[in-house]
């Protein structure tokens, strides 16, 4: 069953003024009452945690089908950070690691602290990044839409270069699963944090891992909850076969409102959620007199734009100088009428004019 998108905003209960899903995603009925409902349970002593675990397990499949992989190479962890830190730890010591020159640093540092055994983290710009890839490269982790810009990479293009230069691709997708098709199979590990455009509480970070890759990787943070029976003593690990050995044992509650907003991203379709985001993005660049883009997540260098954002109550960011704002599944024409009525007069800096 697909859902219209228009249609399914009654599922949220959003101020007008919300531009900011880049920074967190704003949770849909389903998910806030089962979250409510958990913590009801929980105050009261009537919480039967088996159940709030068996969510992990719902959004893990949803997750899977909405990358296009098979859930038994999927694992569930906390943060980016540490689901990036766990693949990193597998590469050889000496590789070369190319990430793009404003990659966020939960796809930098993780790679970086492994420079005492001769990993080298090198950097280059979205649009060359491609050109960039050479023999010289093993790991190619980037973000696949980057928070600062919005810049979106054409991850076909980066994974055919990555495989032709014998390198892994590593992609870090919070920016884009929710909105953006995402096809994980292209990679050898996708990862994404679910609460921006999935729209989960913070908590949660779902990672593909390719068969191959799982073979160079250990299990180094698993605990009872990527163990089979009889997991919680002993000294023996004996851990599942495939992705779910790589489980942190998971945030409850996150998942609980987790697995109901992933099916619902499901039932409205990322399609749908593309063609609305981009929509309201592109209408918000046209009415600054800027040429459509490609994002949901505009960034614009437009000088009083913050105190004028604030004066209306527009929650949108600034990252580096330049305004950032994000449109999502909830966003309407009057969110984006708002904002360009709050800019009115205003003038976006064109890319290398004076500051
Ligand atoms: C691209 C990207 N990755 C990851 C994160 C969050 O990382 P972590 O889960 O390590 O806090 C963010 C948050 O802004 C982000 O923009």
């Amino acid at each position: 069953m697909t859902v219209d998108v228009i249609d399914a905003q009654r599922n949220w209960d959003v101020d007008p003024g919300w531009l900011n899903t880049a920074s967190f995603g704003l949770p849909p009925r389903a998910g806030w009452d089962a979250l409510q409902e958990a913590l009801e349970q929980w105050r009261s002593g009537r919480g039967v945690w088996e159940e709030w675990q068996q969510s992990a397990d719902t959004g893990r499949a949803s997750f899977a089908r909405l990358v296009g992989v098979g859930v038994e190479d999927v694992f569930a962890g906390s943060t980016v950070s540490a689901a990036m830190a766990l693949i990193a730890a597998s590469i050889p010591d000496g590789s070369t690691v190319l990430v793009t020159d404003i990659e966020f640093a939960s796809n930098v540092f993780p790679w970086a602290a492994h420079a005492d055994r001769g990993v080298t983290v090198v950097a280059a710009p979205v649009e060359r990044l491609v050109d960039r890839i050479d023999d010289g490269i093993d790991v190619v982790a980037i973000g696949l839409v980057q928070s600062a810009t919005g810049q979106v990479s054409d991850l076909a293009a980066v994974s055919a270069a990555a495989r032709a230069a014998g390198a892994l691709v590593i992609v870090d997708a919070t920016q884009a699963v929710g909105w953006l098709p995402v096809d994980a199979g292209l990679t050898d590990a996708c990862v994404a944090g679910t609460y921006k455009w999935l729209m989960t509480p913070r908590g949660a970070t779902f990672g593909y891992v390719s068969p191959q890759l799982q073979e160079l990787m250990s299990p180094l943070q698993s605990g009872w909850s990527a163990a089979v029976d009889d997991r919680y003593y002993g000294l023996e690990a004996r851990l599942f076969e495939g992705a779910r050995r790589y489980d942190q044992a998971p945030t409850w509650f996150t998942h609980v409102a987790a697995a109901p907003t992933l099916e619902l991203v499901e039932a409205i379709g990322v399609e749908a959620i593309h063609r609305h985001d981009l929509a309201l993005a592109n209408a918000f660049r046209a009415g600054l007199g800027m040429a459509p883009g490609s994002s949901a997540i505009v960034s614009a260098d437009v000088p009083g734009a913050e105190e004028r954002f604030a004066a209306a109550d527009i929650r949108a960011s600034a990252r580096s100088g330049r305004l950032r704002v994000s449109f999502h599944v909830y966003s309407t024409q009057a969110d984006v009428d708002l904002a360009l009525g709050a800019l009115e007069g205003l003038v976006p800096r064109q890319p290398g004019s004076a500051s």
